[in-house]
């Protein structure tokens, strides 16, 4: 049964996001600072999608095609730039085109949108690296890989689904292997760049990148993680990627504050005027819930009241619900802390999570990622 706070954060959010129609049309935010309004990014940040993936789900929670028309405006700008930029694909494509093409593929069955999908899987499997098993992330490093990309494999998982080929979600579990051999750590802690040679496939060494060190872990690092190996024990079965997915939750939930909304990196020397990452929260809650859906019943309560008690905490604590002006629905989000980028911000991938948690909450299972 949906509980109250589902419904009622549901109904919030349609009204956020309703709000923010007009004033955001067919933008593609990234990040909203005090005045809480969301700036306009190009379409090959990471980021462009999670506004059209806003409003996809919007549409499929609502069937009000105010939300449909212009996720479609939004798909219509990403798509055309890629086909005018092919040379500024990267690992990203899965965010990018799943919140996208995928998303309107899978609504409406649009066949354009589903070839276009399916060429932006190309371009990801097109990264693969045999030798290093990975696919790399940026091309100014060839051999650097990022926890992030777990997420980006839901995309060559739907390929193989949609084109009958088994070969994109081969090239998804060598990668996942990768990351859990090297990326991983006994004590479920993540780091967040692995380094290796790009010519020998040889692991060098962990880089600190978004965290605050090669030994830390980053928060957000660990939400995808967390998130992305509960969706490989989702499309493969496999038992070791649940129990990896299990083991970094358990330390994700062990290095929580009593808000239970993380600081930007689990291990920073001293919390005191560190920042909270919202958005780290708020992809973490969505895994649990992935992860709930596959433990047995005497196990789910674990995953879904940490998922709950984290999304409480954002709504009550974090959630600008009283200020409908302010476009951003969660405040204090940290994008890139060492080179203090996008520090105690709203992040529009924060509020994407924040939705897609608490439509799960309410019974959407349409599983883009
Ligand atoms: N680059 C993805 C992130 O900041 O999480």
């Amino acid at each position: 049964m949906t509980d109250f706070f589902a419904l009622e954060t549901k109904k919030l959010i349609e009204e956020k996001i309703s709000g923010n129609l007009h004033k955001i049309q067919d933008q593609l935010p990234h990040v909203a600072g005090n005045d809480g309004i969301y700036d306009d990014t190009k379409p090959d940040w990471w980021t462009s999608s999670f506004w059209p993936g806003i409003l996809w789900t919007l549409y499929d929670l609502t069937e009000n095609e105010q939300f449909k028309n212009l996720a479609q405006n939004c798909n219509h700008k990403i798509e055309r730039f890629f086909i005018e930029h092919p040379e500024k694909f990267d690992h990203d494509a899965g965010f990018q085109f799943l919140l996208t093409s995928v998303f309107k593929y899978e609504i409406t069955g649009d066949e354009e949108s589903k070839r276009v999908g399916l060429q932006a899987a190309n371009f990801l499997a097109g990264r693969y690296n045999p030798k290093g098993h990975f696919i790399k992330s940026w091309d100014r490093a060839p051999g650097w890989v990022i926890v992030d990309c777990m997420m980006n494999l839901s995309l060559l998982f739907w390929a193989s689904r949609v084109s009958g080929d088994p070969r994109y979600k081969n090239i998804a579990i060598e990668h996942a292997d990768t990351f859990l051999k090297y990326g991983v750590r006994e004590d479920g802690s993540t780091c967040h760049i692995l380094s290796f040679d790009a010519e020998t496939g040889k692991f060098i060494e962990p880089i600190g990148g978004q965290g605050f060190g090669p030994e830390s872990s980053w928060s957000r690092g660990n939400a995808w993680a967390i998130y992305g190996f509960a969706n490989m024990y989702r499309f493969t079965g496999e038992e070791k990627y649940l129990q990896t997915a299990k083991k970094i939750s358990h330390q994700f939930i062990a290095s929580l504050p009593e808000d239970h909304v993380p600081y930007w990196d689990h291990r920073v020397d001293t919390i005191e005027n560190e920042p909270r990452d919202s958005s780290a929260a708020a992809i973490a809650s969505s895994g649990l819930l992935e992860i709930a859906d596959h433990v047995p019943q005497n196990e789910k309560r674990v995953y879904k009241d940490n998922a709950s008690r984290i999304l409480n905490s954002l709504s009550k604590n974090y959630a600008t619900w009283n200020n409908p002006e302010y476009q951003g629905i969660l405040v204090e989000g940290t994008g890139h802390k060492p080179k203090g980028n996008f520090v105690n911000v709203s992040l529009i991938y924060g509020d994407y999570f924040f939705i897609e948690a608490i439509a799960k909450l309410n019974g959407w299972n349409r599983h883009i990622f």
